[in-house]
């Protein structure tokens, strides 16, 4: 029987053609293609789904095999970043394109294309044994690029069916097709969002200038203060829960085949600015930060205008690492905002939420305590020799600066640690125009996980 994961560029193709954003509610229609798509491909590879509604987008939980059986549950989302700006697509990001070895499109990499090698993988060996001693539960969410909001309600009814032995996750980076990661850890966040109010309305700056605050220069006042001129966080009390990265870590960085100036170059920076003793290829994956992601207020069109704004926001948010606490640091966060913002003008700090900081030590790792599962053993060094057969090298273990804030609630939750295999890379432009997948990963990821599913059974 032919199935359409026989050709993985083609199903890829299809995904990518469902626009799912879950950012914008007018997008909705796709939310339902590319949803019906992944259960579709799930009852193809005969496992029994079930949509979990939740209040903005189902989850899709999908099952296969014994309960007597080892139980891996793989994740993965079908939502997708917005497309904007569009006019700087070379193709358009929902009619996925073939170029230079790259499927072009929105998602393609982020996190479509890493389900597809998945997918694929598990139809190549369920072809040849379709009763593959493995208890695999699928879960993928449509929330995951606005914050998983639905996530911890669905985790706390469902966890019973998810109480698996090891959490598989493709939705992190890699150096190239020649060197894969093995994500060891992901970044927490804390979000919030500052808002500065003066006068009931817009004024004229010459009229009324001089006679009261301006929120913007509050806000930029504010904002200002919670750096010092290295670029070291000063709220009070944000490192204090930080901690360093074993020398393992530190050593393996060592192995990543990127140089600090290839680095530079890829970004377009003449210097770097990192926290204080680490290196930026450090910084990414052991610092926490403080980020301004948007800024706003007063008159933003062409030529000048003379106006005092009535008010002025700005977006932050700030990537945590282990043991820093979300909630803990967005209060410290919000507090040093609200104590810098002079009285003449309004205040507020809305916490937006997050998700605390995750690592997994790789079993036999230093600090690896011994009493992981006979899977996630198994699994780690299964994982090890398939990317080594077919990449050529062994995978890098990693930490990341991303996150996905639901796998350490998988893991408080459902007492799931997880294996995460990183398959996009810094080329494949994730939340930016011209997103794309190496087809050549893909077809190599495939090969490695078929192996992976196979051997992790038998
Ligand atoms: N796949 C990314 C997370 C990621 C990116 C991990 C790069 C490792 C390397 C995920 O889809 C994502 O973008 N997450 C958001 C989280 C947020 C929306 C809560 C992020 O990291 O900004
Ligand atoms: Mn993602």
């Amino acid at each position: 029987m032919s199935a359409l994961l026989d050709d993985p560029t083609k199903a890829l193709t299809q995904y990518v053609s469902h626009p799912s954003v879950s950012a914008d509610s007018s997008f909705s229609s796709g939310i339902d293609g590319a949803r019906d798509f992944a259960c579709d491909r799930l009852k193809e590879l005969g496992f029994a789904v079930e949509l979990v509604e939740t209040p903005i987008n189902p989850v899709i939980l999908a099952t296969r095999g014994d309960e007597s059986w080892p139980h891996l549950v793989i994740y993965g989302h079908y939502d997708v970043q917005p497309p904007d700006p569009l006019d700087l697509w070379s193709s358009k990001p929902f009619e996925a394109t073939v170029r230079d070895g790259r499927l072009f499109g929105r998602g393609a990499a982020d996190n479509k294309g890493p389900q597809i090698v998945h997918m694929s993988a598990l139809h190549r060996v369920l072809k040849d044994n379709p009763d593959l001693p493995l208890r695999i539960t699928y879960l993928i969410e449509g929330e995951e690029e606005i914050g998983s909001p639905s996530f911890r309600g669905f985790l706390e009814e469902r966890k019973d069916s998810l109480s698996g032995d090891l959490l598989l996750v493709s939705d992190t980076g890699s150096p190239g097709p020649d060197q894969l990661v093995v994500t060891t850890g992901l970044r927490g966040l804390a979000a919030m969002e500052v808002r500065v109010y003066g006068p009931k309305q817009d004024l004229h700056s010459g009229v009324h200038g001089g006679a009261l605050l301006n929120p913007l220069q509050a806000l930029m006042g504010a904002c200002a203060s919670l750096h010092d001129k290295n670029g070291n966080v000063v709220v009070p009390g944000f490192y204090d829960d930080v901690v360093p990265p074993e020398q393992w870590e530190r050593e393996e960085l060592k192995r990543l085949p990127l140089t600090e100036e290839s680095y530079a170059d890829f970004l377009g920076i003449s210097e770097f600015f990192s926290a204080t003793g680490y290196s930026p290829l450090e910084a990414i994956r052991f610092c926490p930060t403080l980020e301004f992601n948007g800024v706003g207020g007063g008159y933003q069109g062409e030529g000048s205008k003379t106006v005092i704004p009535s008010e002025a926001f700005a977006k932050i948010t700030c990537r945590l690492v282990p043991d820093q606490n979300a909630e803990d640091i967005a209060e410290k966060v919000k507090r040093a905002i609200l104590d810098a913002c002079p009285s003449a003008v309004r205040c507020e700090v809305e916490v937006k939420g997050g998700g605390d900081p995750y690592v997994v030590i790789p079993p036999g790792k230093p600090g690896s305590l011994g009493k992981e599962t006979d899977l996630m053993k198994k699994a780690f060094s299964v994982a090890e020799n398939c990317i080594e057969d077919v990449f050529g090298t062994k995978p890098i273990y990693l930490r990341e600066g991303g996150s996905i804030p639901i796998i350490r609630d998988l893991k408080e939750v459902a007492g799931l640690e997880s294996l995460m295999i990183g398959l996009f890379t810094n080329e494949d432009n994730l939340h930016a125009p011209d997103e794309s997948f190496n087809l050549d990963i893909m077809e190599k990821a495939i090969k490695s996980f078929e192996s992976f599913f196979k051997e992790l059974a038998y």
